[in-house]
């Protein structure tokens, strides 16, 4: 069968060889300490659950507009409004499954073939795939390890092609936590304007800031209304993953557009989840009682990993500014000898982990980084203490 280039383009997940031979452990019955994780390990708020279910009793269950129901779309701009003085109106909010397919439609309405896209690197996996999905191209920008892999607009500079379109941004950083520092936020809005490049700014991960300071793009749209579009998500912020729920905002053009797409590929988001989503932007106390609670709980995690990780042999972690991951370079390994083989990279060195101490960790060579493995902290504090032994034990028997 003939496949389309766009799509058979497209990489099947690095980290997928990792994840099935984890759950093929479990199969067998071997205790897994699960690092993997991209997703918060609490449940989804009890307020938020309440709303789901007063709108299926209450039969909200049928199509909604394409974009969303009004009401949350005006408590989505409404947030922005808030927090970062946005002019963004209800209108140029299209609520979406998930920030996943805010930024594959924004990627979708904005790119074609022939053009160049910046990824930072390292980055989220989906980053170089949603632009290639669109026909375009992914010109990978390396930002510095020395600078804890904080992008800056050097860094774009550097990388950028005279048909450069775009840049994807997304701070705080999966997978290395880097919180960008404001300044430099600025200046790669700034940048972008000057060169006629749009800025996706994925900040799904504005709540989780430990160190540092996130400044939302959102702060600059009065000023660059035309070079910023943010997505958003309650996947990490409300524990919400699997009801699937965010947003795009951006200039009215292109929502327009991203609107009319979202409506001949998906319609709407699921009714139910819209309901909830709006109780979990409305209720604000509620809200904040809960994400504080977490947020607690993240912070507290974070401050066992890192230093536990720094003690292991041959591992070094610049302290996550943001999000829930850690990445410890742990090239130091690579070249000793394991099962007869020296241990060559990332992928080695997970499988390694996986088979020697039964710890799932993520390897940074799926993200653009080789030195690094990723680890996610959400996962309760006893698991990450066990993770560590192991992976002590592990690690010291390689000499
Ligand atoms: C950087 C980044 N952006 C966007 C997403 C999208 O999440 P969702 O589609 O659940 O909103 C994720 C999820 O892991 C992510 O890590």
């Amino acid at each position: 069968m003939r496949l389309s280039r766009r799509c058979s383009s497209v990489s099947p997940s690095a980290t997928l060889e990792v994840l099935k031979a984890a759950s093929a452990m479990r199969a067998r019955g071997v205790d897994v300490v699960d690092l993997g994780p991209g997703e918060p390990d609490f449940p989804t708020p009890e307020f938020i659950k309440e709303a789901a279910i007063g709108a299926i009793r209450g039969n909200f269950t049928k199509y909604t507009d394409a974009a969303g129901i009004p009401e949350l779309r005006y408590a989505i701009a409404q947030r922005y409004r808030n927090a970062w003085d946005a002019p963004w109106e209800p209108a140029q909010v299209v609520v979406t499954a998930g920030g996943k397919q805010a930024l594959h439609t924004a990627c979708l309405a904005l790119f074609e073939e022939g053009d160049d896209v910046l990824v930072p690197s390292p980055y989220w996996v989906s980053f170089p795939e949603m632009v290639k999905l669109a026909g375009a191209n992914p010109v990978i920008a390396p930002t510095s390890a020395a600078n804890g892999y904080r992008l800056t607009a050097r860094d774009l500079e550097a990388a950028a092609t005279p048909a450069t379109r775009g840049v994807i941004v997304n701070t705080p950083s999966n997978p290395t936590g880097a919180v960008m520092d404001p300044a430099e936020v600025e200046a790669v809005v700034r940048l972008a304007a000057a060169r006629g490049w749009v800025v996706l700014y994925d900040e799904c991960y504005d709540r989780f800031v430990y160190e540092g300071r996130h400044l939302s793009a959102a702060s600059l749209v009065r000023q660059f209304p035309d070079t910023i579009v943010l997505s958003g998500t309650l996947s990490k912020t409300w524990a919400m993953t699997g009801w699937r729920i965010g947003y795009l905002i951006g200039p009215r053009p292109l929502m327009d557009v991203v609107s009319r797409v979202v409506s001949h590929a998906t319609s709407n988001v699921c009714s139910i989840t819209q309901k909830a989503a709006l109780a979990a932007l409305t209720d604000t106390d509620s809200s904040e009682a809960e994400i504080h609670a977490m947020i607690s709980e993240y912070a507290r995690r974070r401050e066992y990993l890192v230093p536990a990780l720094n003690a292991l042999p041959g591992v070094t972690c610049a302290p996550p500014g943001g999000a829930f991951y850690a990445f410890p370079d742990v090239s130091s390994h690579y070249g000793k000898a394991w099962k007869g083989q020296p241990l060559k990279d990332s992928f080695g060195i997970s499988k390694f982990l996986l088979e020697e101490s039964a710890v799932a960790v993520t390897p940074g060579g799926a993200f653009g980084e080789d030195r690094c493995i990723r680890l996610s902290f959400a996962t309760s504090l006893e698991r990450l203490e066990e993770g560590i032994a192991r992976m002590r034990k592990a690690l010291e028997s390689l000499g």
